[in-house]
C-alpha cells in the first residue's frame, strides 16, 4: 500500500524553501520541497558569493555531465566572493528558445538543489514551480529529474501539460511545452522543446517519473486536471486564500474590502466531500500550520496538509535572518499584519505581503525604487507586430511596457518580485548608483500564530520543532515519543 507524507513543507520561492530546509523536513519523514523558481539566478549569486561551505561545488561534482558542470563553474564562480557592494553578474533572461548556456545553467542548478536536499537520507524530496513562469520549465524539470526528484508540485496557473513532460523525460524522449503567448496568431509557433540527447555527455541516464501534485483552489480545477492533463496526476494540494505567496483570485468580478484586499465568498469555498470522490490523495493548505488543523484535515479525508508560513521562519529556511527576527517579533507581540495585495504581482494574482518597515510593503520604499527589469521571470510573452514573440513585464519601466503594447493601467502598483524575492534571501542586487534592491516578504495569515513554535526563552525554532508540533495530536503517544526522525516515514514509493 502506498503511504503519503502527512506534512508537505510547501515550496517557497525564491530560495526560502532551499535545499537545507527541504533536507531537514524530508529527513524527518515528511515531504521537503525545494523551490525551483529562479534557481538558475540564485545559483549564479551563490557562486558569486564564493560558494560558502562548498555546497554548490559538491553538487556540481555529482552532476552526471561533467563538462557542463565545469563550464558553469568557470563562468560564474568568484573565488572568495565578489567584493561587498559589487554588482552581481546576471544570467541572461529566459525566452521561448533559450540560449544553450541558459538551458545548461537551469539544468545544473535544479539538479544541485535537489541533489543537496536528498543528501544524507533516503526519503523523497519534491520541487515546486509556478506554472506562470513557463520558459524555464523544461530545463528545470529535466535537471530536477536527473537528481531523482520524487515529487513535482505546481500551481499558479493550470499545469495541464506538465505530467506529459515528466512521462517524456522518464521515457528518455524529448519533451515539448506550448508557451502561452498573448495575442498569438493562428498557426504561430509557440512550442518550447528540450531533447535530453542534445545535452547528455554519453548514454542518457535512466530517470524515474516523479509524482505530480497540482496545486489548485477549486473543485472544477481539480476535475479539469484529472480529465484533461497530458499524463497522470497523482494528487492535489488544495490551497485557500489565507496561504502565503500567490493566491488564486476570487471567482467573478473582483471586489475589494475597505483595506483594498480581494473579497472571497461562498463560490471560492472548496467542497471537500466532492473532492474525496475523485479518488486521489489531497493535502489542504492555507492556515493548516498547527496540530489541530492537521487533525481536522485528516478527519476530512485529506492525506495531510501543506504548510508554508510556519516553515518560512525556521532556522533552516533561506529567509534573511533580520527579516525572520523582525516578523517573529511582530508575531510574539501580536502586531503582525499581512496584506493581500491585488496589484503587487506582475502575474495579476493576489499576492500576500507582510507589512514590514524598510521593505517595499511601505509606499515610500516602493516609490523610491527605480523600475528596472533585469531578471525577467514574470515577463509575459506576446505576439509582436513583426511576427516574433516579444516579452514584457508590468513592473518594468512604464514607457517600455507601453511601447511593447502593454496597457499603462496594468503597471499601477506592480512590484518587481524577481529582485525583491532575491533580496529577501540575502542576495539583493546593488545598483550602479548605490541603492540596494529592497525586500518584500510574502507570508500567509499564519504569521499571526508562528510564535507558537518558539520554546520559552527561545528566539528561533527549527523545522523539527514545526513537524513535531504539527504531529502532536495525530500520532499515537508512543510514536510521538520517538525521536522525530522515526515518526511517520514515507515508505519507498515505486
Ligand atoms: C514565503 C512563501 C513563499 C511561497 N512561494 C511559493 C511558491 O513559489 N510556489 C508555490 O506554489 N507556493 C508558494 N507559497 C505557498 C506555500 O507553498 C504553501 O502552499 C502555503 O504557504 C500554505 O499556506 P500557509 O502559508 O498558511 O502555511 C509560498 C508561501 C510562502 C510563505
Amino acid at each position: 500500500m502506498m503511504q503519503f507524507p502527512k506534512i508537505i513543507q510547501g515550496g517557497m520561492g525564491v530560495g526560502v524553501s532551499n535545499w537545507r530546509l527541504a533536507q531537514a523536513v524530508s529527513k524527518l519523514g515528511q515531504l521537503g520541497v525545494v523551490s525551483g523558481t529562479a534557481l538558475d539566478q540564485l545559483f549564479v549569486r551563490r557562486l558569486a558569493d564564493g560558494d560558502p561551505g562548498g555546497h554548490m561545488k559538491r553538487g556540481l561534482d555529482a552532476f552526471p555531465f561533467p563538462e557542463m558542470a565545469r563550464r558553469i563553474w568557470q563562468e560564474y564562480f568568484v573565488p572568495g566572493g565578489k567584493p561587498a557592494g559589487a554588482l552581481y553578474t546576471i544570467a541572461p533572461m529566459h525566452q521561448r528558445r533559450d540560449l544553450r548556456k541558459v538551458i545548461e545553467l537551469c539544468i545544473v542548478s535544479n539538479f544541485v538543489e535537489v541533489f543537496l536536499a536528498k543528501e544524507g537520507h533516503k526519503n523523497p524530496v519534491g520541487i515546486n514551480f509556478l506554472e506562470k513562469v513557463q520558459m524555464p520549465h523544461l530545463s528545470s524539470i529535466y535537471g530536477a529529474m536527473l537528481a531523482g526528484v520524487g515529487y513535482v508540485l505546481m500551481g499558479a496557473g493550470i499545469p495541464l501539460h506538465i505530467p506529459g513532460v515528466l512521462d517524456a523525460f522518464a521515457a528518455q524522449h524529448a519533451a515539448e511545452y506550448k508557451l502561452a503567448v498573448s495575442g498569438a496568431l493562428p498557426g504561430q509557433d509557440t512550442q518550447m522543446l528540450l531533447d535530453p540527447a542534445d545535452y547528455a555527455e554519453g548514454p542518457l541516464p535512466l530517470l524515474h517519473r516523479p509524482r505530480f501534485l497540482a496545486i489548485v483552489s477549486s473543485n472544477t480545477l481539480a476535475t479539469t486536471m484529472l480529465r484533461r492533463a497530458s499524463g497522470r496526476v497523482d494528487g492535489f494540494v488544495i490551497e485557500t486564500p489565507t496561504a502565503g505567496g500567490h493566491n488564486a483570485p476570487p471567482r467573478g468580478k473582483l471586489q475589494l474590502n475597505e483595506a483594498g484586499e480581494p473579497v472571497y465568498g461562498q463560490r471560492d469555498k472548496v467542497n471537500i466531500a466532492e473532492l474525496r470522490t475523485l479518488g486521489v490523495p489531497f493535502w489542504l493548505a492555507g492556515g493548516y500550520g498547527n496540530a489541530q488543523k492537521l487533525r481536522e484535515a485528516l478527519e476530512e479525508g485529506a492525506a495531510g496538509v501543506q504548510v508554508g508560513t510556519a516553515f518560512a521562519f525556521t532556522q533552516e529556511s533561506g529567509l534573511r535572518s533580520d527579516l525572520k527576527e523582525a516578523l517573529l517579533a511582530q508575531s510574539v507581540a501580536g502586531t503582525a499584519s499581512v496584506f493581500t495585495d491585488p496589484l503587487a504581482s506582475p502575474t495579476g494574482f493576489p499576492f500576500k505581503v507582510a507589512q514590514l518597515a524598510g521593505t517595499s510593503s511601505e509606499q515610500g520604499v516602493y516609490e523610491q525604487r527605480k523600475r528596472v527589469c533585469d531578471l525577467g521571470y514574470l515577463r509575459e510573452p506576446y505576439a509582436a507586430p513583426d511576427g516574433n514573440i516579444g516579452y514584457r513585464c508590468s513592473a518594468e519601466p512604464v514607457a517600455n511596457y507601453v511601447a511593447k503594447g502593454g496597457k499603462v493601467e496594468d503597471t499601477v502598483g506592480r512590484k518587481c518580485l524577481c529582485n525583491a524575492l532575491l533580496a529577501n534571501i540575502g542576495h539583493a542586487q546593488t545598483r550602479k548608483d548605490g541603492p540596494v534592491e529592497p525586500a518584500l516578504v510574502t507570508v500567509g495569515d499564519d504569521l499571526h500564530t508562528v510564535a507558537q513554535f518558539l520554546a520559552p526563552g527561545r528566539e528561533t525554532y527549527s523545522a523539527a520543532d514545526v513537524v513535531k508540533s504539527l504531529l502532536s495530536l495525530t500520532v499515537s503517544s508512543s510514536a510521538a515519543a520517538e525521536p522525530a526522525s522515526t515518526i511517520e516515514p514515507i515508505l519507498a514509493i515505486a
